[in-house]
């Protein structure tokens, strides 16, 4: 991948423009990168690299020079990170509907609206990117 491409691929923000925004603003917490164009306030997808990112950057920072080549080092498959938001999203999409279809059930009976958060999946599709799934 490049570093014009995008990390965040709701709000186009690229790699390069968040690396520079944590260099120059010094973000410590990925929470931080929300002011970065609005990076990971969309579907979460990227969440899981603006944390690697904010962490790579902490423990050895690259230089201005060498962004481009640091970058390609850290940055996974271009075509598998589009392919593995797809997939994250039509999983999150799927949860949402069966959440909504349990409660309308469980209303139909009498049982009032408890939501059931049991049944969350704790992997993130990008976990099998790096496993080299996908
Ligand atoms: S890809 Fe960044 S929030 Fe969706």
């Amino acid at each position: 991948m490049d570093a014009d491409d995008e990390l965040c691929l709701c709000f186009h923000v690229s790699w390069r423009k968040v690396l520079n925004y944590i260099r120059v603003h010094r973000i410590r917490t990925p929470s931080q990168l929300h002011e970065c164009g609005g990076a990971g306030t969309g579907c979460g997808w990227c969440r899981k690299q603006l944390e690697r990112l904010t962490a790579l950057c902490a423990e050895n920072p690259p230089s201005p020079d060498a962004i481009d080549g640091w970058l390609r080092l850290q940055t996974p498959n271009k075509k598998k990170y589009s392919e593995g938001r797809e997939v994250y999203r039509a999983k999150k999409e799927s949860d949402v509907s069966r959440k909504v279809e349990s409660v309308e059930e469980k209303s139909e009976i009498g049982l009032g609206i408890p939501i059931d958060s049991t049944n969350e999946s704790s992997e993130h599709p990008f976990d099998s990117i790096q496993n080299g799934g996908l």
